[in-house]
């Protein structure tokens, strides 16, 4: 295979080779004046040579992007490798020390980019090391959060407005048949962590919690050894046999106390919320795939991911499923404050089977409308919502999101009123280079 075979190194999923900060970006429309912060994304972007025919889309190398804002001028555009070893190897710099001593994995982590306790962090799953990063995106340590994260981390850790704290779970295929629910504290530290027993050694992309429990997605695309002696950078396939169920983890309880749910067998990566319904159920709304590295084994593939939703009952073990939108979409997100209670308003990408993305959609979850915000045909990346001070409506603020706009070659950010969505951007941003396919990105309010 040759990289222009590899799809994930082909047209904008191909990486970019330059590390730009630029001051002087053309702004088309009005930026907000109270935006004030940085809108910073990840994705892989591997440095130097890769092998196409064992590149994984999953585990190229990170690098982040980021557009600061203030004032209603966007004061700059920074693009920085998240310098893991062998980014630096690439690049011929230095190596960052160690803090492990060799104990455990590092890579430069591709998936999400965050702010917490006033630190910025570059994040992956699979027992990977988060990457602590300074304002202006330079790599500056590996990080355990001030020694409290026992091994690695997680890609998706999911904000408690009320609390300020963090829940996430991790895997990694060297703990067995287990995972971790980790909750990290406002100020930046872990302070709670706990091992729950699985079927298998699952990839557990993503998480969600509501009131009541901790949802621990344990679905059939699980490590694979023979995969992994083959050299595979990406050791977890489809288990046509494994259950698949979700945990709920009581936020009171331990591992014995976990509500084990059967549902028909998919994959998720990403839900985009969850919340106790009124009858006692949990109610969790997420992007459901057929099966996951199945026949493709490159990246996403395996037939067209909707929106959908389950009702579990912690009662009886039993779950309801149906399906709120059929398009093709994935990369949920909603206003973070809903995060974990009930909702009104969704927020995706229209994207094909291998993601690739498209339009923006805004679901309304009591009306069942959906409107697409569909700009010239630009491609978007993850949207991001940014609530209005003060703002009371759910929807009262901006979506953010990153786009490619195809007939120029370019990327740009645009902003939308989220309650105009289909409306063109009140403000699009040109950056000065392409920003490539990845993942997950964040509003950083300063
Ligand atoms: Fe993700």
């Amino acid at each position: 295979m040759t990289a222009v075979e590899n799809p994930y190194l082909a047209g904008n999923y191909a990486p970019v080779t330059e590390e730009v900060t630029a001051t002087d970006l053309q702004v088309e429309g009005t930026i907000p004046a109270e935006l004030d912060g940085r809108y910073i994304r990840n994705g892989p972007n591997p440095a130097g040579e890769t092998d196409p025919d064992n590149f994984h889309w999953f585990t190229g190398d990170g690098m982040v992007h980021g557009v600061r804002l203030r004032g209603g001028k966007a004061e700059w555009y920074r693009n920085r490798y998240v310098k893991g070893p062998a980014t630096s190897a690439a690049l011929g710099v230095e190596p960052l020390p160690d803090p492990f001593g060799g104990e455990r994995g590092l890579s430069s982590p591709n998936t999400n980019v965050i702010g917490h306790a006033g630190r910025t962090f570059a994040i992956v799953e699979a027992g990977g090391i988060p990457m602590e990063l300074d304002y202006e995106l330079n790599t500056l340590s590996y990080c355990d959060f001030d020694g409290t994260l026992p091994y690695g981390f997680s890609a998706h850790p999911h904000l408690e407005a009320s609390t300020g704290e963090l829940h996430t779970v991790a895997y990694y295929w060297g703990w067995g048949n287990q995972v971790q629910y980790i909750r990290s504290g406002a100020d930046g530290k872990i302070v709670q962590t706990i091992d729950v027993p699985t079927t298998g050694s699952p990839m557990i992309h993503d998480m969600a919690f509501t009131d009541r429990y901790i949802l621990i997605l344990d679905l059939p695309c699980v490590f694979d050894l023979d995969v992994a002696m083959a050299g595979s950078s990406l050791p977890y396939r489809w288990a046509d046999e494994y259950p698949a169920r979700i945990g709920l983890l009581p936020r009171d309880g331990g591992a014995d106390d976990v509500v084990w749910c059967e549902i028909d067998s998919c994959y998720i990566f990403h839900p985009m919320n969850a919340y106790d319904d009124a009858d006692g159920n949990v109610v969790l709304d997420a992007v459901r795939h057929p099966k996951m590295f199945a026949t493709e084994v490159t990246g996403p593939n395996e037939g067209v991911p909707v929106l959908e939703r389950w009702t579990l009952n912690p009662a009886t073990g039993r779950s309801s499923q149906t399906n709120i939108s059929a398009i093709g979409q994935e990369f949920p997100r909603l206003n973070e404050a809903n995060f974990g209670k009930p909702y009104q308003y969704g927020y995706t990408v229209a994207a094909s089977a291998r993601l690739d993305p498209h339009a923006l959609l805004k679901h309304d979850m009591n009306s069942g409308e959906v409107l697409r915000h569909d700009n010239s045909g630009r491609q978007h990346l993850e949207p991001v919502f940014v609530p209005r001070s003060g703002a009371i409506a759910e929807d009262d603020g901006w979506i953010m999101a990153y786009a490619y706009n195809v007939e120029a070659n370019s990327s740009e950010v645009v902003i939308i009123d989220a309650q105009d969505f289909a409306a063109d951007p009140i403000a699009t941003i040109t950056l000065p280079q392409r920003v490539p396919f990845g993942f997950h990105g964040n509003w950083v309010p300063d």
